[in-house]
């Protein structure tokens, strides 16, 4: 018992969960069992190699060759920090694009930098528009960078990552893209694009449990860390520190205890994901949802996204008219373990959102959740077809 309390403590053994919400996604054996090796210290050579291999393994994932690719010690939220703390300094203009929740997260940090945040907005569930990025750019032409979302979480929509940055190089301004949910997902190019800070989450399509985040900064993303006029206002975040540590070489000097458990557990889901191959793992995210979407639709359902547009990891669908979105998730935990996620924002209530990241983009989750929505929103007496989603979600799989 606690001091000052009759409550009971023993370990927590955690009910068994089918994750198909917007992150996490469940986490392969071999990704738990690496997590549970021995803890050996953060600045053992055998550690040391190991850092190596990581910088190594998300240098391929990213695509990129940039020296400065590691994971920050932290959730993407600390990686979205890292980008916007190093780069941007007080009174900087930088463009931001909100179409959904996780652009509105970027304005706050510029604003917490003490930069000056010109948004450019977009209706949530559509892309971010080229068009009204380049008309900013060109009324604010000293714009240290341009911030926006690969993949948003909270809408399920691509926006056109390669037209963004080439639009922020040819204006003179770096590129901050969030790649959270899109990496191992979808392409992202980061070489190819010219993208400039990016930065990434661990629990998302990399499969691995949340905490970490890895990051990339190109040859001019790093050139304007060394050349800043102010101190990064992070001690914990400041590329300059954390170089000492994460950098090349053999003599890598302490700066913070890494989590030494949970870099076992990337390199895991990293090796894991090289096994597979990248190209392949972006058609089966492409097929899962192919087949998701086949059976939905089937279902009666329909998504939020325009097709051209749609994540296949992240899939928003309209809850019908009269349904209790609410009693759905719960009673889908309840009955099948099975988690989706809730519409966020100005989409709650409106949307389910079904992740198929990672190992949750398998056929097994896909007709496990089709099956268990079709039950329980029968029985909650919703508007839909009966007897045919399943079929038609076969018919991708397997046809
Ligand atoms: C697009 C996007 N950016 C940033 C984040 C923040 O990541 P975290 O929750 O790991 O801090 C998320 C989390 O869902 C996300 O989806």
């Amino acid at each position: 018992m606690i001091a000052g309390s009759n409550a009971p403590v023993s370990s927590f053994n955690p009910p068994s969960r089918v994750l198909m919400g917007p992150g996490p996604s469940d986490v392969p054996a071999r990704v738990l069992a690496a997590m549970a090796r021995p803890t050996i210290g953060h600045l053992d050579p055998a550690f040391i190699g190991l850092m190596d291999q990581i910088k190594a393994l998300l240098q391929a994932t990213f695509r990129t060759s940039n020296a400065l690719t590691m994971p920050i010690s932290g959730p993407g939220s600390a990686g979205m920090e890292a980008c916007f703390v190093n780069l941007v300094e007080p009174g900087d203009t930088v463009i931001v694009c909100i179409n959904g929740v996780f652009g509105g997260r970027m304005k706050e940090n510029v604003e917490r930098c003490g930069g000056h945040a010109v948004l450019v907005e977009d209706a949530w569930g559509t892309p971010v528009d080229p068009a009204k990025v380049e008309a900013a750019l060109a009324t604010h032409p000293g714009a240290k960078a341009v911030a926006f979302v690969h993949a948003e979480t909270s809408t399920g929509v691509a926006s056109d990552a390669d037209a963004l940055c080439a639009l922020a190089r040819a204006h003179g301004a770096l590129s901050i893209v969030d790649t959270v949910t899109s990496l191992a997902g979808i392409p992202v190019l980061v070489d190819a694009w010219g993208a400039d800070a990016v930065y990434s989450g661990t629990q998302k399509c990399l499969s691995c449990p949340p905490g970490l985040s890895p990051v990339t900064f190109s040859d001019r993303a790093v050139a304007a860390v060394k050349t800043r006029k102010s101190k990064n206002q992070s001690w914990f975040l400041d590329f300059g520190l954390l170089l000492g540590y994460w950098g090349g070489g053999a003599k890598r000097a302490y700066h913070h205890t890494a989590p030494v458990n949970a870099l076992y557990a990337l390199h895991e889901s990293l090796v894991l994901l090289h096994e597979e191959g990248l190209d392949a793992a972006w058609a089966r995210h492409a097929k899962m949802h192919a087949a998701l979407r086949a059976g939905l639709e089937a279902l009666g359902l329909s998504l939020l996204v325009a097709p051209e547009h749609r994540l296949p990891q992240l899939n928003a669908v309209c809850v019908p008219d009269g349904v209790d979105e609410a009693a759905v998730r719960a009673r889908l935990l309840e009955r099948f373990g099975l988690e989706i996620g809730a519409g966020l924002g100005a989409l709650a209530g409106k949307v389910w959102r079904i992740g198929l990241m990672g190992a949750s983009a398998s056929p097994t989750h896909v007709t496990l959740c089709l099956s268990a929505l079709e039950s329980v929103l029968t029985e909650l007496g919703a508007p839909v077809t009966a007897g045919q989603s399943l079929p038609a979600a076969n018919a991708v799989l397997w046809g």
